[in-house]
């Protein structure tokens, strides 16, 4: 019986890595990439991660490009009040996104904590940075507007040094890969932009020494909540989990508000950009995640009975139901399989660090010696 799953880490990539300067441009090296992207650790993942960047991961992983994918839980730790297990939710997190599908021997899955050059490479770009620029950056700004909305009665000062140097953290994750492309949300373009422009400013100074990424075109989905709210987030507690068992799952649906009866709708477009705008928020978001989850026929079948005003919530709620259970099923089966245990996991990150780590130390010499410090003396 097979009691562990065996990753086979040996060669990250066909062919070996090579810095951004001298790259060989054969077809195969032109067609890889290098994709990296950063999650934050929030604990249990929902349908709203899954649309919108889960899916795009395991896309970017498929197409055969060099995907990193790391868990940002020094992040975590910019904006936190009191201890949390941060450990312990990375764990969970990288648990079921192998569970989605996410492969640690296919994608570099790692910590972001296990790869401290990313600390000291932070530093190194830290001193070229204005904290004019810093205080532009929407994590910032918006910890100032909530800070001057809560008279004073914030955990401590939140206002940190960490806090303000979020898009230099950032900017050294993606940076230190030498990534091409980096495919984030809308809330995180604007700190894509800045790692970009912290790329620029430093070869003006230095001489070309880091590789700006390009940056990316949307496709992920912003996915409402089961309130209706625009976005779906765990801390807003209206999400729908992708762990969540059918009992749970049949209580959020039928939780959803609809007690008010379909309003007549203008559009003749079936098209969910088109005719989820003209619902009610709540009822748009059941629509949205039916026209993901459901067959075709099975979304317009709702749709034409919403058209004609029936009363079908009831069926719509059950049909729901059902096709987000077919979905989770296979994924809580895959996070409860006897080789993905936290052990397993544990081993993973481990071997992909090490696997990470060579291409990180080698941008951070050579940023050091761009800046005059000269290289490590004792690195190899
Ligand atoms: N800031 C990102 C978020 O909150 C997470 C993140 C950290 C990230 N470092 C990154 C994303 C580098 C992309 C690239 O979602």
């Amino acid at each position: 019986m097979e009691s562990a799953r065996i990753f086979r880490y040996a060669s990250p990539f066909p062919g070996p890595f090579i810095a951004s300067k001298t790259r060989n441009a054969t077809a195969m090296a032109d067609k890889q990439e290098i994709i990296l992207s950063g999650i934050r650790p929030t604990g249990r993942l929902h349908f709203g991660n899954y649309f919108g960047a889960i899916r795009n991961f395991i896309r970017l992983q498929e197409e055969g490009h060099r995907c990193f994918y790391f868990i940002a839980d020094y992040h975590a730790l910019t904006t936190i009040g009191e201890k949390v297990d941060i450990y312990g939710q990375t764990i969970d997190m990288v648990r079921t996104y192998i569970a989605c599908g996410l492969d640690p021997v296919k994608s570099v899955i790692y910590r972001q904590s296990d790869l401290p050059a990313t600390a000291e490479f932070s530093l190194l770009l830290g001193m070229i940075v204005n904290i004019g620029f810093l205080e532009r950056g929407t994590t910032y700004k918006d910890m100032m507007a909530k800070l001057s909305g809560s008279d004073g009665e914030m955990n401590g000062n939140p206002l940190t040094y960490g806090l303000l140097g979020y898009p230099v953290l950032m900017a050294a994750d993606i940076l230190i890969v030498q990534a091409d492309k980096v495919p984030v949300g809308d809330d995180q373009r604007q700190h894509l932009e800045m790692a970009i422009d912290i790329a620029q400013r430093f070869n003006n100074r230095f001489g070309e020494t880091l590789k700006p990424p390009a940056p990316i075109a949307r496709d992920a989905l912003r996915l409402p909540g089961l309130d209706g709210a625009a976005k779906m987030g765990k801390s807003e507690n209206n999400d729908l989990g992708l762990l969540d068992d059918p009992k749970t799952v049949l209580a959020k649906i039928k939780g959803v508000q609809t007690t008010t009866d379909p309003l007549p709708v203008k559009t003749d477009s079936n098209d969910p950009d088109m005719l989820i705008p003209e619902m009610p928020p709540s009822v748009g978001a059941l629509y949205r995640l039916l026209h993901l989850l459901a067959p075709e026929e099975v979304y317009l079948d709702f749709v034409g009975k919403y058209r004609r005003g029936e009363k079908f919530y009831g069926t719509l709620k059950t049909t729901l139901a059902d096709h987000v259970n077919q979905f989770n099923a296979p994924i809580i089966d895959a996070f409860n399989a006897p080789g993905n245990t936290p052990d397993a996991v544990r081993e993973a990150l481990r071997e992909n660090a090490r696997r990470v780590s060579p291409i990180a130390l080698d941008t951070v010499e050579r940023t050091k010696e761009a800046m005059g410090l000269g290289r490590s003396l004792h690195r190899a």
